[in-house]
């Protein structure tokens, strides 16, 4: 019979062996897949049959006004909705094929391949710079042979690296809003992740840090899917290679209208709503 000890040992043995070196591999970008996702919060459907293809090598902009569900959609990518009390969903989302709700896929497993950037940095403020680079690798126990050079390179892909070099043991919390922000994207990429969202990650920033974010996001797309959430019209037409736009009207559940490449959607969409929504006619 098994001990719970047994069982505690048993589980890190796995942890460990199937993290090992995972810091050492290089960042692959992997492609999402949404299908059917619905989305309840206390039993009230806020988001209805959403399907999303989220090329690799691409940015995928979720455009769309207030409340239509582009958060919540964004959460189920990387299995945070069902941390919220009360929260439910069904559909399916695959990650290169894989299921990440299938019952044998941990959900830490989900979040190291798929990383978030959120709204407000979120850096840990009494870490340092470098700390705050690595809490990611402590957490799900990857090894890496050289941290200083993980730690350079996560900073240099965020585009901080010039700005920290030489301060490496100052605190996170020290940092500009701007520099902040920068940190906890170098923090999601030194896991080196498929995916990284990125919930309005510049609505908090002045422009001069929003066009450094902006740049950040082209140097890494090529290794890393990224999906970003924008009410920045210029910043999605700016970033994005395609676009997917988010309506819930007169109280109905979120839905997406329309997806298209971005060129498309800013310029011949299919749907009046989009044309109007993208030149700011509403929402
Ligand atoms: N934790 C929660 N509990 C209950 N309802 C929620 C919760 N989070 C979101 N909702 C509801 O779900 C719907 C979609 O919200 P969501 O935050 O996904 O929208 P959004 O498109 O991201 O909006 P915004 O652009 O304002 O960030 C809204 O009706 C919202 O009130
Ligand atoms: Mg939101």
């Amino acid at each position: 019979m098994m001990t719970t000890s047994d069982v505690t040992t048993d589980a890190r043995k796995v942890a460990s062996s199937s993290a090992a070196n995972l810091g050492e591999q290089p960042i692959t970008a992997g492609e999402l897949n949404a299908t059917g996702v619905c989305a309840w919060f206390s039993g009230r459907l806020v988001l209805e049959d959403v399907d999303l293809f989220m090329e690799r090598h691409a940015v995928t902009a979720l455009i769309g006004p207030s409340g239509c569900g582009k958060s919540t959609f964004l959460r189920i990518l990387n299995r945070m909705h069902e941390t919220i009390n009360g929260a439910q969903l069904a559909g399916t989302v695959e990650l290169n094929g894989e299921d990440i709700y299938s019952p044998n896929q941990r959900a830490t497993w989900v979040r190291r391949h798929i990383g978030m950037v959120f709204q407000r940095p979120n850096p840990f403020p009494a870490m340092s710079i470098e700390q705050n680079v690595l809490a990611g690798l402590r957490f799900n126990r990857i090894k890496t042979s050289s941290k200083a050079d993980l730690v350079e390179e996560a900073l240099t892909k965020a585009g901080l690296w010039t700005e920290v070099k030489d301060r490496l043991s100052n605190m996170g919390g020290a940092l500009s809003g701007g520099q902040q922000q920068r940190l906890c994207i170098a923090r999601a990429l030194a896991v080196r992740p498929s995916v990284l969202l990125m919930d309005e990650p510049c609505s908090a920033l002045d422009p001069a840090s929003t066009l450094r974010i902006e740049e950040t996001i082209a140097d890494i797309k090529e290794e890393v899917t990224v999906v970003i959430v924008t009410h920045n019209m210029q910043q999605a037409n700016r970033v994005s290679d395609n676009c997917a736009f988010f309506l819930s009207e007169n109280g109905k559940p979120g839905h997406i209208v329309e997806v298209g490449s971005t060129v498309k959607m800013f310029s011949a969409p299919n749907d009046p709503r989009t044309l109007d929504y993208v030149n700011g006619r509403f929402g």
